[in-house]
């Protein structure tokens, strides 16, 4: 009789515990406390705004190549375990896009993954990388999206299995897998070779969004850019870290500058899957300075 009495307390404890962390799980807009970024007495420039996009793949992402869509009306399908995310409109139509934001509504998106409307986003969307992006960037960015057709069409909604389905779910992701990046100053990612390759693939290049291994739940986890069993579609991603020592065929420094260029390999492959795409849109566009910055800061990672 005690036995049975003790285990129902136990069970009730168990219980009521659950049931308070669910609902804290649920509740919105934890994670939300990162002050707006402090953008004022900044202008943008939408010609470095072009290249930021750029280096940051917002396009590749945004645009459904596949069906011929405009740039940056959205569209483009995202297959993941949980399903599929759709990239929503981000062009400047002020209904369909983001044409009426302010530039601090479209900075807390790029660097917290909150809406104008207070809603979590998923992270699908690249904003634990870009949660470090220097301000001017951010202005740069906006004042380039700003300048982009407007295309007055919605993407389609994304089609997910419950409970990922659910927004206010992610505010216990982010608990547990986000943690909003100091925001950088130009003089940091400016600082050398170094700082600046840094900056290109941890935070616009968003690299490890992809060559770091996530958990079961989707958030990175293990040895930043050390590979990937789960990959964009379920493939393998490899190892950019270390590149420099491995046993069979070590890369150097003009072997990835080529790579990110034009795709091809030491061994004359040419790289495909996501890559081909990120090579595409984004790593060929860069100048070869910021290539050969990406290039020295894989190479200095162990
Ligand atoms: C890996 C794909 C990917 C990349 C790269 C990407 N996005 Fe997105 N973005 C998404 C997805 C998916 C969503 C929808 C997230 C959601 O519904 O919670 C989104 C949402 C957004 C939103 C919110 C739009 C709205 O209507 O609420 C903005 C703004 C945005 N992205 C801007 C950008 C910019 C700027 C870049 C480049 C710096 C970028 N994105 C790069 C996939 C991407
Ligand atoms: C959307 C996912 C994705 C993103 C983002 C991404 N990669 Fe990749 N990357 C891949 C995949 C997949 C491969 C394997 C391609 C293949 O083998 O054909 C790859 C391969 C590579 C390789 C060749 C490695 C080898 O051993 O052959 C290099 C170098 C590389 N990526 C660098 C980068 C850099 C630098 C960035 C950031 C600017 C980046 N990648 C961002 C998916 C991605």
């Amino acid at each position: 009789m005690r036995k049975l009495f003790r285990s129902l307390i136990s069970l009730t404890a168990v219980g009521a515990a659950s049931f308070a962390i669910l609902y804290w799980m649920v509740l919105p807009l934890l994670g939300a406390a990162q002050a707006p970024p402090d953008l004022s007495g900044l202008t943008g420039d939408p010609k470095r705004g072009a290249y930021v996009a750029a280096a940051s793949g917002c396009l590749a992402c945004h645009t459904d190549k596949k069906k011929g869509g405009k740039p940056f009306a959205g569209g483009h399908a995202l297959t993941t375990p949980f399903g599929t995310f759709y990239a929503p409109n981000i062009t400047s139509d002020p209904k369909f896009g983001i044409g009426g934001w302010s530039v601090s509504q479209f900075a807390r998106a790029l660097t917290a993954g909150i809406s104008p409307r207070g809603e979590h986003y998923f992270p699908s969307f690249p904003y634990t990388s870009y949660s470090a992006m220097t301000g001017q960037d951010i202005v740069d960015l906006k004042s380039y999206l700003d300048n982009v057709t407007a295309v007055a069409s919605a993407a389609p909604r994304h089609d997910l299995i419950w409970p990922a389905s659910d927004r206010r779910f992610l505010g216990g992701w982010k608990w547990l897998y986000f943690k909003p990046a100091k925001r950088l100053q130009v003089a940091q990612v400016e600082a050398g070779p170094l700082a600046r390759g840094a900056y290109l693939v941890n935070v616009l290049g968003h690299c490890g969004e992809c060559h770091t291994q996530r958990g079961l739940l989707g958030g990175s986890s293990s040895t930043p850019l050390a590979g990937n069993t789960r990959g964009p579609g379920g493939g393998k991603v490899p190892a950019i870290a270390g590149m420099g020592r491995r046993a069979k065929g070590p890369w150097s420094k003009d072997d990835l500058i080529t790579s990110l260029q034009m795709g091809m390999t030491p061994t004359g492959d040419f790289l495909g899957g996501s890559m081909a795409k990120v090579i595409n849109h984004s790593t060929s566009k860069l100048t070869s300075q910021d290539l050969a910055a990406i290039s020295g800061y894989l190479l200095s990672l162990r």
